[in-house]
């Protein structure tokens, strides 16, 4: 079989300790894949005035998939000053380079499992809708006419006009909202699953809601097996804490899904073992759910834990899942030993050192199966 090919943006912050460390391990696999390395993010964007230069794009049009490390998210104010003194007042407009790649990709599914790693007491998928929602990018501060027109009836508004009143729209599209919830069914039966949550606010959103309830009800026809239901976001919130065995699989727009999946990662016991993987019809990346820590690069601090997560995520993907399960289950096990792990998860350990733990217990797995191969 030919070698799939896979494009590496380490990026910033923590992003290149936790790839190469993750990597390393990976190596183990003796997996057939290529690696290509790219650059992504801050240097890119103070150097050259695109946090995505050409030769990315273009690198991820070649890979099959791609490997990202972790992106160092910044106000927009700050991000002129960042700039090489070359660049300023070009009218050079940064945006993050994640939401670039999911825009312009088409990567509508943000796949974030939420997996309890100790006991096996829940285990389920967040899928986050990844290209609209509040993110589609109609997000204003002072209002030009038509934008006033639609809100000057309230009160606050009038109180403040328009040059003092911003608006954010949630933009909720039938394509958008079908692709996901088929999306969303066909995760549920391919991992065993038998309820698709819908997180939402219906009695408050009441016609976008209703666009999302009867596209739920036309689409949940076609997957009859499975049991469908729309619940309040803040209701999901609450029972994601108390009862987390319920959910099977969890489908929120973009704001909903950003701040959901957060949540999972703390129920599982953080961000340092929160994998996901950004999938669209013609293209996908994956990337721990972690940002890029400045605070922590170059300690050996980092938990590699959710790289890994990501990258056996990533490998299901590609059609390797044998190995993909090899690598979790290492993890895990690594994991709940809680032996050799990092700070957040209670230990004294160094990156390279889980990611060495991990290796090792991959190599005793290979050992084991050699063994028995008669
Ligand atoms: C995430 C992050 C991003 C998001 C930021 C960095 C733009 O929080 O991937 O969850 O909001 O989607
Ligand atoms: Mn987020």
């Amino acid at each position: 079989t030919p070698k799939k090919s896979v494009a590496v943006l380490p990026g910033d912050g923590i992003g290149p300790e936790v790839v190469s460390a993750a990597l390393d391990t990976v190596e183990k696999l003796k997996l057939p894949l290529e690696f290509r390395f790219g650059d992504i993010g801050w240097d890119c964007w103070r150097e050259e005035g695109d946090p995505v230069p050409q030769r990315t794009w273009k690198l991820l049009e070649e890979t099959d998939t791609c490997l990202l490390g972790a992106i160092t998210s910044k106000p927009v104010r700050e991000t002129e000053a960042e700039l090489a003194p070359s660049l300023r007042g070009t009218g050079l407009q940064y945006v993050s380079p994640v939401l670039q790649l999911r825009q312009r990709l088409g990567l509508y599914a943000n796949i974030r499992p939420v997996t309890d790693l100790d006991g096996g007491r829940f285990d389920f998928t967040v899928i986050r809708e990844n290209t609209e929602g509040l993110y589609a990018g109609i997000d204003v501060h002072g209002l030009d006419e038509p934008l006033w027109n639609a809100v000057r009836h309230h009160p606050n508004a009038a109180a403040s006009g328009p040059e003092d009143t911003s608006l954010t729209l949630r933009l909720q599209t039938r394509h958008g909202i079908d692709r996901l919830l088929r999306f969303g069914f066909a995760h549920a039966e391919a991992h065993g699953k038998r309820l698709l949550t819908v997180a939402d606010k219906p009695m408050v959103l009441r016609n976008s809601g209703n666009l999302l309830r009867e596209r739920l009800e036309l689409i949940a026809q076609e997957h009859p097996d499975i049991e469908t239901e729309i619940l309040n976001v803040d209701a999901v919130a609450l029972w994601m804490v108390r009862r987390p065995e319920r959910f099977g699989v969890l489908v929120a727009e973009n704001m909903f899904g950003d701040i959901l999946s957060d949540l999972g990662a703390g129920v599982m016991g953080g961000l340092g073992l929160a994998p996901s993987g950004n999938i669209g019809d013609h293209g996908s990346y994956f990337e721990p759910v972690h940002g890029s820590a400045p605070g922590m690069v170059g300690k050996d601090r980092a938990n590699p834990m959710a790289m890994l997560l990501t990258i056996a995520q990533m490998l299901g993907h590609l059609g390797l899942d044998v190995p993909g399960e090899e690598l979790r289950n290492a993890v895990r096990t690594v994991a709940r030993a809680r032996k050799t792990v990092t700070y957040d998860l209670g230990g004294t350990s160094g990156t390279r050192e889980v990611a060495r733990a991990v290796a090792g217990r991959l190599e005793e797995g290979a050992a084991r199966s050699a063994e028995s191969t008669p």
